[in-house]
């Protein structure tokens, strides 16, 4: 299984070289690829960082001379560049720009490739596909550009995509990592774990997602993880908010308008009940768990007190209906 997995990160490092060099000496590369990433707002010294590539709109040029150069086509279907088709392989990722995905020790296990035009018929991003060397739920995109300033902030900052990872780099701000779209998963939370205990998530405006965030995000609380929270306005995302205002208004923007989770949380669900008492009830109980999923004590008694104010409820009631989940899961 050892000897599965070097193979397989032999080929997709090769392939990421590979993608990299079309992005920038290739005809296509250039005029498709790169003026793509350029059109977009992408500067040389990020799209080098981050090893963007692109993989031209042809049948199989790459996976025909990873052929050549001698990789075995099992590895190339594993990893998912390749795809078996009747009449040989066929490129995956053709036609798309490539955004490698690093281990946290910054080997290549994976790619995103994202299309170059929008299409209600195809898919925005391909993925690679689980194996033995990535498992997308034990990823976060950018961990290892990101972490020696994780450590240093003592502070991460949690997106939804690979643009917005990128383009915060490029706005200055580096101790940030993408979950790729799908929930958080405990893994990906132990990962950030490791570096701080301090998260700010920053969600995109288009509040589709956010609800059934709020969940995943309790996984945060339950690790005695800091959690705060932005919702940016409609239709904006972390990319887009840095590619229209300036590095400096980016970081005052988050700074002034991050806000705690279980403070958020209790805001966004009061307006949905608006005066119902039943979906009131509801709304407390449901802070009440995410209170009480909270390792420690003194944290969870602030949280009573601040959210008993923000509820409009006794801070005893709160107080009692925390102590009782408690006692219930020893
Ligand atoms: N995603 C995916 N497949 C899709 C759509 C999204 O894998 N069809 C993942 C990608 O990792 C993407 C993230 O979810 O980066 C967030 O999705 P979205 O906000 O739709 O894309 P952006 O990252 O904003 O990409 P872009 O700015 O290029 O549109
Ligand atoms: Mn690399
Ligand atoms: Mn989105
Ligand atoms: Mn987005
Ligand atoms: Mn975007």
């Amino acid at each position: 299984a050892k000897n599965e997995r070097e193979s397989m990160m032999i080929v997709t490092s090769y392939a990421e070289k590979y993608f990299e060099e079309t992005l920038h000496q290739d005809t296509e590369g250039m005029s498709v690829g790169l003026t793509y990433l350029k059109q977009r707002g992408f500067r040389p010294e990020v799209i080098k960082k981050f090893h963007l590539g692109y993989c031209k709109d042809d049948w199989a040029s790459f996976s025909e001379q990873a052929l050549r150069d001698g990789y075995e086509k099992k590895y190339l279907v594993d990893t998912g560049l390749s795809i078996e088709g009747k009449k040989g392989l066929i490129d995956k990722y053709r036609g798309r720009v490539i955004f490698p995905i690093h281990s946290v020790s910054g080997r290549t296990v994976g790619f995103g490739g994202r299309i170059l035009r929008n299409d209600a018929k195809a898919a925005k991003y391909l993925n690679s596909p689980e194996s033995t060397i990535y498992h997308k739920s034990k990823v976060l995109y950018g961990l290892y550009f990101a972490k020696k300033s994780i450590v240093k902030q003592d502070k991460c900052f949690l997106v939804e995509g690979y643009t917005d990872v990128i383009s915060m780099h490029q706005a200055g701000i580096e101790n940030v990592v993408a979950s790729s779209g799908t929930a958080l998963t405990i893994g990906q939370i132990l990962l950030i774990k490791r570096f701080t205990p301090n998260v700010t998530v920053l969600f995109d405006g288009d509040a589709a997602g956010i609800k059934a965030s709020l969940r995943s995000i309790d996984m945060l609380l339950e690790q005695g993880m800091n959690i705060k929270v932005l919702l940016l306005a409609d239709g904006e995302d972390p990319d887009s908010f840095a590619k229209s205002h300036s590095a400096t208004e980016l970081q005052e923007y988050i700074k002034e308008n991050e806000e705690d989770f279980i403070h958020f949380k209790t805001k966004l669900l009061l307006k949905d009940a608006k005066n119902d008492p039943v979906e009131k009830a509801n709304l407390i109980r449901e802070i009440v768990r995410s209170i009480s999923v909270i390792p420690d004590s003194i944290n969870r008694s602030v949280y009573i007190k601040s959210c008993s104010n923000i509820l409009d409820i006794q801070e005893s009631v709160l107080y009692n209906q925390v102590s009782k989940l408690i006692a219930q899961k020893r």
